[in-house]
């Protein structure tokens, strides 16, 4: 069954000539809108062994750079691996974006085995984060795969 997310993000992407920036912001909005306990919503593009934030919903953040290895967002990169994370005080190597953040899911966005990007979501509550998330995420990583190529293009100018 198509969720009703899928859908209108099909909408959202079946726009044409936008920027693929506004495309993406519209993609975090909707993620953020439509799931209460989402409460930080990004996408952080891969550039070489760095991942920089690119748009995102929720509190600002410092963590606009992370390197590959580091933090949740880093060890998906470098494991090649989603992540998700039930109770974010458990980890050593967690990078703390606000305080009240308890549980994390990063979904990779690939291009078949070329990492591009990934999705990165915080929520104030404990295991917020299923299965069912990850593979809801999962296909909207492929759809918006182009546009975070797109995305990066223009991020080299
Ligand atoms: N918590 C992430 C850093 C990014 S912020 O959550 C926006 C991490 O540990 O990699």
């Amino acid at each position: 069954m198509t969720s009703m997310v899928i859908k209108r993000a099909e909408k959202i992407l079946s726009a044409e000539n936008r920027d693929p920036n506004l495309m993406l912001k519209d993609i975090v909005e909707l993620l953020h809108t439509e799931k209460p306990n989402w409460d930080w919503v990004g996408i952080y593009v891969l550039d070489g062994e760095v991942l920089k934030l690119g748009p995102y919903i929720g509190h600002p953040t410092e963590h606009v750079a992370i390197q590959s290895g580091d933090g949740v967002c880093g060890t998906a990169v470098k494991e090649n691996s989603n992540q998700i994370v039930e109770d974010v005080s458990t980890l050593d190597n967690y990078i703390a974006c606000s305080l009240g953040t308890r549980s994390e899911i990063v979904v990779l966005i690939k291009e078949g085995e070329e990492i591009l990007g990934q999705f990165d979501i915080d929520s104030d509550e404990v295991g917020a984060f299923d299965k069912a998330d990850e593979a809801l995420l999962e296909q909207l990583s492929i759809m918006v795969s182009p546009w975070v190529r797109e995305y990066k293009k223009i991020m080299h100018g």
